[in-house]
């Protein structure tokens, strides 16, 4: 980052809350919050009975609140029932609100649509209607391979307003993940669209699906819901693909909710953990539902009267917890993009901003990241130029952000006047775990500062001790919450032994490094795995591994993560081939095309950076892959660490040549 800031003195600021801001917020001044906080410690069941009785619309009530008797497989609000969609759209119609605006959309050539509550509610009782006319419902599993659209939202909204278990898959991802994760959950529906347009190219999803249903076992799906998108030609399979248009065509707007019951699997989402495989992260229905409606109104201090606008794609978690589900469920007007932030120019956010008064903004520190270089070189779009005076309220996830980017984002967006609430949370927690609230928490950039109300997170040694302030060690939540993940798809052992391992007795390990200051904020160090974070997206180490070495021309291959000053984290890939290290040209022709092999094996978004080759990879005598000395070398720096255990040290001179 080429700002003059010294990071040591801005790590020092704090930031209170804007006296007019906490003045009307929901959660105002520490003492407000540290009451809650000790309300829903002192009476944990009666505090959530509480929540889930004020928010939700059940159809059949619940007694009792939190079950632990088969720890770690806990449920909340077991024996009620309720649904979802119910919750996020007749709610609204009831309280006389069928015409505010739910949703703005903005696609990606600027054209502007907007849906009300009503027309929202209608169009997502035809597509179930249209959905259970082929045959699908409760406990079906559909998955969606869709553009940032109306449609993707409504489609989502309709599994689970008949109970079908949606899993959405990043339309990033390639045809061959997309074919793991289609049999993986037994997916006898796909909805998809022709294709997604994307900074103005045209980038075909159906042909992915096409594809992806080719390969073994694929076979398993019945039907192919297409959204014409883009127009153009596309293939059609007689019997098995129908539009998206001819489905709700002549379906009423009214479908009746199916009720379900509170544990009934809202979603599937697929995530990258430490295997090659990756975890479908099974979440419940009122649990969630809860926690992303709750901490919508906390977090973001949101009110019916604001534009709210969360930058993410649904394919990931913050566009299920904080676009579909906890927006709509609070009673949000929102605005949905569907292109990236740099097209036709670095102002594209700005404008929007500016052309929708958008009031609270949430994005990932990596669009700031890359804002902040933009309007470096191109000093018209700069945040300056615009209007931004609507905005009262900064958001960031996915990452850690960086104390610069973070004041870049404070002064230049938010003109030192909008919070910042820099959210830490997972897949995995269906919601914010660690974040200020905006009203209340006095800021430090670069921290996520506190848990939540009803959240009891610490930091803990191997085995499971709390550490002083200042010393590092594993994040850990150490009572359940009502968004944590159920189970992983199919693989109850690898739930337990991923999230629960034995040594913590029974916390909740998030699997990243923490430590805490003397005010007791939390500050995130990073993972604890190969997990890299690449422009806010989590990918797997050992699923880009795995790809590789699925190659004929490969014979190993480590993956390790570099730090990049705009996506957070570079892929950095280690290659061992068949035959011996090329260099010059042909390294470089074998790294492209290997680049494209990572590209259709896993998807666009998992392609190397940078390839190094060498003869062998640096191992311990017991033959593990030292991916510490990988990420030295990686950054281009000096290994001046212990290599004594090394079996072959020659080989990290080897991997000097970059391409
Ligand atoms: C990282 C995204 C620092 C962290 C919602 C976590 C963060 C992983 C933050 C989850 C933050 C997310 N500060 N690190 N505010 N938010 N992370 O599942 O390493 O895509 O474990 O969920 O992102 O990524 P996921």
């Amino acid at each position: 980052m080429s700002s003059p800031i010294n990071t040591m003195l801005i790590e020092s600021r704090v930031f209170n809350p804007p006296k007019e801001f906490a003045a009307q917020a929901r959660i105002s001044g520490m003492a407000q919050y540290s009451a809650l906080c000790e309300e829903a410690a002192r009476d944990p069941d009666a505090f959530w009975r509480k929540m889930a009785e004020s928010e939700l619309v059940w159809r059949k009530p619940f007694t009792k609140v939190l079950d632990e008797s088969d720890a770690p497989f806990y449920t909340w609000f077991e024996d009620g029932e309720l649904n979802v969609s119910e919750n996020c759209l007749d709610v609204h119609l009831n309280n006389g609100n069928a015409d505010k605006i739910a949703i703005i959309f903005e696609s990606d050539d600027g054209s502007v649509q907007t849906v009300t509550y009503g027309e929202l509610h209608a169009r997502v009782c035809r597509i179930a209607n249209g959905i259970r006319a082929l045959g699908y419902g409760m406990g079906d599993r559909a998955i969606l391979y869709m553009p940032m659209s109306v449609e993707a939202i409504a489609t989502m909204q309709a599994c689970a307003r008949l109970g079908l278990v949606h899993s959405v898959v990043f339309g990033g991802f390639s045809a061959r993940s997309l074919h793991q994760r289609i049999v993986d959950v037994g997916a006898r529906l796909v909805l998809t669209a022709d294709a997604q347009m994307r900074g103005g190219r045209r980038i075909p999803l159906k042909e992915a699906v096409d594809e992806a249903l080719g390969y073994e076992g694929g076979d398993v799906v019945r039907n192919v819901v297409v959204y014409q998108r883009a127009g153009g030609e596309v293939q059609w399979v007689e019997g098995r693909d129908v539009w998206l248009h001819d489905l709700e065509q002549n379906q009423p707007e009214q479908c009746e909710p199916v009720s379900v019951p509170a544990e009934h699997p809202l979603f599937v989402l697929y995530t990258s953990g430490s295997t090659g495989k990756p975890k479908g992260v099974q979440h419940s229905s009122a649990g969630y539902l809860l926690w992303t409606k709750l901490t919508t109104q906390w977090t973001f201090d949101a009110t019916p009267e604001d534009v709210f606008w969360c930058t993410a794609d649904v394919g990931w978690v913050t566009g299920h917890s904080y676009i579909v589900y906890g927006a709509l469920a609070a009673g949000l007007t929102q605005v949905v993009f569907e292109g990236v932030p740099t097209y036709p120019h670095a102002g594209r956010y700005w404008e929007m901003i500016q052309r929708h008064k958008v009031t609270i903004f949430y994005t990932a520190p990596t669009a700031i990241r890359s804002l902040i270089k933009a309007s470096e070189q191109e000093p018209m779009h700069h945040p300056g130029r615009y209007d931004l005076s609507s905005l009262r309220l900064l958001g960031s996830v996915g990452e850690p952000i960086n104390p610069e980017a973070w004041m870049w984002y404070y002064e230049n967006v938010g003109a030192s006047r909008c919070p910042v609430v820099d959210t830490w949370w997972q897949t995995e927690t269906g919601g914010h775990i660690l974040t200020p609230l905006p009203g209340a928490t006095p800021l430090k950039p670069g921290s996520c500062t506190l848990p939540l109300p009803g959240i009891d997170a610490a930091v803990v040694d191997e085995a499971g001790n709390e550490l002083p302030t200042g010393a590092g060690g594993l994040l850990v939540i150490r009572r359940p919450w009502p968004a944590m993940i159920r189970a992983v798809w199919g693989d109850p052992a690898r739930y337990r032994n991923s999230y629960f391992p034995e040594e913590l007795r029974g916390m909740y390990m998030a699997g990243d490094n923490a430590q805490r200051d003397e005010d007791g904020y939390f500050w995130i160090l990073g993972r604890t795995d190969d997990v890299l974070s690449v422009s806010g997206h989590r990918l797997g180490g050992t699923e880009i591994e795995s790809a590789l070495v699925a190659h004929e021309l490969v014979a190993e291959a480590a993956v390790v993560g570099r730090p990049d000053a705009t996506t957070g984290e570079a892929v950095v890939a280690f290659i061992m081939l068949k035959q011996a290290a090329p260099a010059g040209d042909e390294a470089e022709t074998i790294a492209e095309y290997l680049r494209d092999w990572v590209a259709q094996q896993v998807g666009p978004i998992a392609k190397p950076r940078d390839i190094r080759f060498g003869n062998s990879l640096p191992k311990t005598r017991s033959g593990k892959i030292m991916r510490r000395l990988l990420r030295l070398v990686a950054e281009g720096r000096d290994i001046d660490q212990d290599t004594s255990t090394l079996e072959n040290p020659d080989v990290l001179k080897q991997f000097s040549g970059v391409y």
